[in-house]
């Protein structure tokens, strides 16, 4: 059966995530605002959900309507069928976000609404009243309000899939693995190719570089937490049987040609754990090392360097300028054809440190990490 979907994602990295859909998928998929919408089967739903790197959670959409007042979202909810998705038997909730602040309603009303509206719309159709169970559902409803657009839809993902199952230490500044994946996939980098993250910290960006080069599917090892195996109209064999597939399909005697470094060893150490179960550790060398000092240890001439380097919070406007002008100047020297992509949050100071160290920046673009308004900057040497 086909069903209209739509999964959520990074906001800024919307057109990266519909590619990727595409490519899993073999179909075009959407951009919108946070999310992409396309359509696939029910194996396509599984797919998406063992194989993606980019996307937060999929979801079946079971509404799309326009709602200005609680009523809308009531009678939105009201018309669906949802003894199609959800078994007599099952328990439900419904989870709510409102993203446009005009509504006359909380997000608590909104999934209070669609609750009631779905208890009454299941005893209509089957004479059964739907049990609500909000800590552990079988079936996990989400409303979403942006502007006027109401959407509600069906989770077959459960806890996001940025959550990946190798994070075992976690960094205190750790970027979210879909958005080093995006970067990667940004940044044009083939896996034959030589990458560095001098400032790698508990790893992620090298660990999501190896996990594309050995093509591994990041959701196949986190098969239990997967909300689709408790979807009436998803096969769990099914499931079980599309993760095998896919990790029939690794290359794990790849070998690419990683670097990932840290001045802390702690974060290296770090890094090690996770790489390690992340079951990647032979594809990356994690090595104790200055950013600002590459030219004395870097042995290798990566073609791509990507990075996060700290965000200068609680440094002055001076102090973070003189430090990226050194990292972007001590990069330029050791990595002297490399293309850079960095993630920073404040991309002026950062351009004019890439323009010092002789580099020409090509692409600059917003993304909304957390609270912290983050920038995806891309440089080639000049
Ligand atoms: C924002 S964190 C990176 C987090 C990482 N992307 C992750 O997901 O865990 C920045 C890192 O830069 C490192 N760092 C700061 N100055 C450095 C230097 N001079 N050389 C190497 N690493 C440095 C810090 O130790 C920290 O781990």
């Amino acid at each position: 059966m086909r069903f209209k979907c739509f999964a959520t994602t990074i906001m800024g990295l919307e057109d990266v995530a519909a590619r990727e859909c595409g490519e899993i998928l073999g179909t075009e998929a959407r951009p919108d605002v946070g999310k992409i919408f396309f359509e696939t089967d029910e194996d396509g739903i599984i797919r998406l959900n063992l194989a993606s790197r980019t996307l937060h959670r999929i979801f079946v959409l079971i509404s799309k309507s326009s709602a200005e007042v609680l009523d809308d979202v009531y009678r939105a909810a009201r018309e669906v069928d949802y003894a199609e998705f959800i078994g007599a038997d099952q328990t439900f909730a419904v989870k709510g976000e409102r993203h446009s602040k005009d509504k006359p309603f909380t997000s608590m009303d909104m999934a209070a609404a669609v609750g009631r509206a779905v208890i009454e719309s299941f005893r209509e159709k089957t004479g059964t009243r739907l049990r609500v169970n909000l800590d552990n559902p079988d079936v996990q409803l989400y409303c979403l309000i942006r502007d006027s657009e109401l959407l509600i839809g069906l989770d077959t993902t459960g806890k996001s899939l940025h959550r990946r199952y190798y994070r075992v230490y976690h960094h205190r500044a750790a970027l979210q693995p879909s958005i080093a994946a995006s970067m990667l996939m940004l940044s044009g980098w083939r896996r034959e190719e030589a990458l560095l993250d001098p400032m790698c910290g508990g790893g992620t960006i090298p660990i999501e570089a190896a996990l594309i080069a050995l093509r591994m599917p990041p959701g196949a090892r986190r098969l239990h937490d997967l909300a689709a195996s408790r979807l009436k109209f998803l096969n769990r064999e099914r499931i079980q049987e599309i993760a095998e597939e896919l990790e029939a399909k690794a290359d794990l005697e790849f070998r690419p040609r990683i670097i990932g470094s840290d001045a802390s060893p702690k974060s290296i150490r770090g890094a090690i754990a996770n790489a390690e179960a992340a079951g990647v550790l032979s594809a990356i060398k994690l090595v104790v090392g200055d950013a600002l000092r590459l030219d004395e240890w870097l042995d290798e001439r990566p073609s791509h360097v990507l990075m996060n380097p700290p965000y200068g919070v609680r440094m002055g406007v001076r102090r973070i300028e003189e430090f990226y002008q050194k990292i972007c100047a001590s990069i330029r020297d050791a990595a002297p054809d490399a293309r850079l992509t960095a993630i920073v949050s404040k991309p002026t100071i950062f351009g004019r440190a890439l323009e010092s160290a002789g580099y020409i920046v090509e692409s600059r673009r917003q993304i909304m990490y957390g609270r912290l308004n983050a920038f995806i900057i891309m440089a080639t040497p000049e």
